[in-house]
């Protein structure tokens, strides 16, 4: 339980969440951290919190460096509670403490707890305070995650508080880019991306404008690895990303009763592999939607199957689509399929679905009952005249 210092007198003292593996509604396999900081300096600056329950843990590692009811300010990046939960807890220990955050911050603290005895200081974009030989300046980065969300950024370090932004869920005692395998951050940091700011590419464009003009040497965000090696790569990765940039890549997800529409959704691989795509399938009877999502950010082709079942489409399938449809990723093409019994219903609703997201349907295939190696190569034949 070490505090982890990145620069003279700025800590890491957050908490590793090891067993989350559910973080609404995305599959957290490796778990995840939320990562707070303490800065010491002539005022005592505390970095956003953790999740309630690990108000202990970040407790202990500030207690390594100072006692907390020193603590003279809290910076309150971002209000959702996985950043804020355990403020009403610390506030406590240092009840003349001023809170620092952005209006709408103000505006949600007062919406999740009783804050009647805080004290605020609210800051916009362009702000700074003086902590002693530091100055924190402040960017307001609306809808990345929440509005109220902001960034803080100490010029004379050269550390941005990024908080959601360029985040992974990974549980490590590696904190920083270099302490932990690259392949795995940068899938993590996709999955994150896929997962949380996919629906605001056009707010994070606007935050990279500013922080582009930024000299960074460290990233340090609130879920996660710190980046300190590889920020050119994730600053690279976010802009592509933001951009709704695709690569030639197709993914195919399905789920199948007796096996039709898996027949189909391979017919349809075939067609994208003669045209030399990427291509990425998944029966959503073995994967959960928020891997499907991680290879979707930058797939030109989404293909969606689906049986008829009791006039509609399978649960896994409806779960997919409801999942995806609030990412909103765009700029997109697709094709629904399926297999159906006497009424092809389930063919129209995901049409429908898609279409609705804002998809441009290039197919709409459906096959009665069990399709034969003629429908199949027929299937194939359609699929590669339109992609
Ligand atoms: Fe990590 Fe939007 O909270």
């Amino acid at each position: 339980m070490k505090s982890v210092e990145l620069k003279k007198d700025i800590y890491w003292v957050g908490a590793v969440d090891w067993d989350i593996r559910n973080f609404h509604g995305y599959l957290t396999q490796r778990g995840s951290s939320y990562n707070s900081y303490l800065i010491m300096d002539e005022k005592i600056v505390l970095v956003d919190s953790v999740k309630h329950y690990l108000y202990e843990e970040m407790l202990e590692r500030i207690k390594q460096i100072v006692d907390p009811s020193k603590i003279d300010y809290i910076i309150c990046n971002h209000v959702e509670m996985d950043h804020s939960g355990s403020i009403p807890k610390i506030i406590k220990l240092c009840p003349n403490v001023i809170i620092v955050t952005s209006p709408q911050g103000e505006k949600g603290l007062k919406m999740h707890y009783d804050t009647t005895n805080w004290n605020f200081h609210i800051v916009k974009s362009g702000d700074t305070i003086n902590i002693g030989t530091r100055n924190i300046a402040f960017l307001q980065t609306p809808m990345v995650h929440w509005p109220d969300n902001m960034v803080s950024y100490i010029s004379e370090e050269k550390i941005i508080f990024s908080n959601d932004a360029f985040g992974q869920h990974i549980a490590s005692t590696g904190r920083f880019d270099d302490e932990v395998p690259y392949s795995m951050l940068v899938e993590e940091a996709r999955k994150y991306y896929a997962n949380i700011v996919l629906p605001y590419g056009s707010q994070v464009q606007k935050v990279m404008e500013e922080v582009k003009k930024l000299d960074i040497e460290i990233i340090a965000t609130s879920h996660g690895i710190i980046w300190r090696n590889y920020i050119a790569d994730i600053v690279r990765l976010y802009d592509k990303w933001s951009r709704n940039e695709t690569e030639k890549k197709a993914v195919i997800v399905y789920d199948t009763m007796w096996e039709s529409t898996k027949k189909m959704a391979n017919a349809i691989k075939d067609a994208f592999e003669d045209k030399d795509y990427n291509i990425h399938m998944y029966n959503l009877q073995g994967t959960h939607i928020s891997d499907v999502m991680t290879e979707l950010i930058t797939a030109e082709y989404i293909c969606i199957g689906s049986p008829t079942l009791n006039s509609s489409i399978l649960p896994t399938v409806a779960a997919f689509l409801a999942y995806m449809k609030g990412l909103a990723p765009k700029n997109r093409k697709a094709i629904a399929f399926g297999s159906y019994g006497w009424a092809p219903l389930s063919i129209k609703e995901i049409e429908e679905t898609l279409t609705k997201a804002g998809m441009d349907v290039v197919a709409s295939e459906k096959i009665n009952f069990v399709p034969t190696e003629v429908q199949l190569k027929e299937l194939t034949d359609r699929i590669k005249k339109v992609i």
